[in-house]
């Protein structure tokens, strides 16, 4: 049996136990729930969304007696795709009589949908020409169901919740639902495109618009992260050593970016070892080499004057107006102007105050080496 395993988990939401820190955005989470408060959850990607609301959702059922539902709407493309993602995490969540209660409801509607192995999903694949609105219908409604069955109150997560712009009309038909639910339910919508979440709900022509309190996720703290790489280390048998200043440095906060470099860390050491600085500069180095092609792509996918504020924001350390840099990228104060907004709609960059910040420290350190790179040496 494996025991000496890599406490690092950076490849998929965190169980709630797992996660460093965020009591107060729990709080804050579960307090606009109980309040009635619908709520909208932003963060760039990997910023600790999914285990957040996985968190949210295990407390509020456990002390707020809440009925958790966590539905990903992750690259949904159609009406039958969201009805068949919300029938089965209802199928996920619900247990014991609430469950059967509600099954015997949906099984009577005659519609084909079901908690139990074949629900709505095997009739579209059957019959892909069946319509899934009714369907759709009836588990949007299923909180005015639960509160029938017993006067539970549903706390319902729709996770990657911009997706649902490529669905015409569904935000919408959300809230033609929703709109009843303030007595039944409460409603959390997490995305990761600021964009794309400001169309949905900052656009007054658009159904949802003005419904949920904004609330965003920051970075984590410095301290948190070092307490929790620290005691992971020495659980494991091995210590931080002195790496642990230049992993808080280089993960500046960012989620996934410390658990993937601390990963790394822990695999370079040996049980009952320290880690040195040699351990960090392989572990980092490691890191960046695993993220190579993500950024790759990341960057080609940009236009020129994208990459060059970019490069700016990093050369002016924060401000992406400074002349020399400026001059010395052949760019102008124009194309900054033009650029930010779109490197900010997709979470590329960040601005605190009058600072802009490029989201993902690897990432700005990728840019900073490609800019730069190592002196050919003549043989
Ligand atoms: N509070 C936290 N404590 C420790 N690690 C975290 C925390 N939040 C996020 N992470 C790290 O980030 C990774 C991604 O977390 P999660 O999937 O919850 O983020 P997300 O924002 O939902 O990501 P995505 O944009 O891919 O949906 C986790 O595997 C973990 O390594
Ligand atoms: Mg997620």
């Amino acid at each position: 049996m494996l025991t000496d395993i890599n406490p690092f988990v950076y490849s998929h939401p965190l169980a709630p136990a797992e996660i460093i820190d965020r009591d107060d955005e729990t709080r804050e989470l579960l307090t606009n729930a109980v309040g009635g408060h619908y709520v909208r959850l932003y963060a760039p990607r990997k910023y600790g969304k999914t285990s957040l609301l996985q968190r949210a959702l295990a407390d509020g059922e456990r002390e707020e007696g809440l009925i958790p539902v966590l539905v990903d709407l992750y690259r949904v493309v159609s009406l039958a795709d969201v009805t068949v993602r919300i029938e089965r995490a209802y199928a996920r969540h619900l247990k014991g009589a609430v469950r059967a209660r509600v099954d015997q409801f949906l099984q009577r509607t005659g519609i084909g949908l079901s908690l139990g192995a074949t629900g709505i999903s095997a009739r579209i694949q059957l019959d892909p020409k069946a319509d899934p609105l009714p369907a759709l219908h009836a588990l949007l409604d299923l909180p005015l169901r639960l509160e029938q069955s017993g006067g539970y109150r549903a706390l319902i997560a729709f996770d990657e919740f911009q997706d649902i712009q490529k669905v015409p009309d569904l935000d919408g038909l959300v809230r033609s639902h929703i709109q009843y639910h303030g007595d039944v339910a409460s409603y959390v919508f997490a995305g990761s495109e600021p964009g794309l979440m400001e169309q949905l709900f900052e656009d007054r022509d658009r159904p949802l618009y003005g419904s949920a309190v904004p609330m965003r996720l920051g970075r984590l703290a410095p301290q948190d992260v070092g307490a929790y790489v620290a005691e992971r280390f020495a659980e494991s048998g091995r210590d931080v050593g002195e790496a642990l200043g230049s992993l808080l440095h280089a993960a500046d906060g960012h989620p996934q970016r410390a658990m993937l470099l601390a990963h790394r860390l822990w695999a370079s050491v040996e049980p009952g070892g320290a880690a040195t600085l040699e351990n960090w500069r392989r572990a980092h180095e490691a890191a960046l080499a695993e993220l190579d092609a993500e950024f790759d792509a990341e960057w080609r996918h940009l236009d020129t004057s994208e990459q060059k504020t970019l490069r700016s924001v990093i050369e002016g350390g924060g401000s992406p107006y400074r002349g020399d840099v400026l001059a010395r990228l052949a760019l102008t104060k124009d194309m900054v102007r033009k650029a930010l907004p779109r490197l900010a709609a997709s979470a590329l960059i960040e601005r605190h105050g009058d600072r802009h910040e490029i989201v993902d420290p690897l990432f700005a350190e990728w840019i900073r080496r490609s800019a730069d790179p190592p002196e050919m040496v003549d043989p």
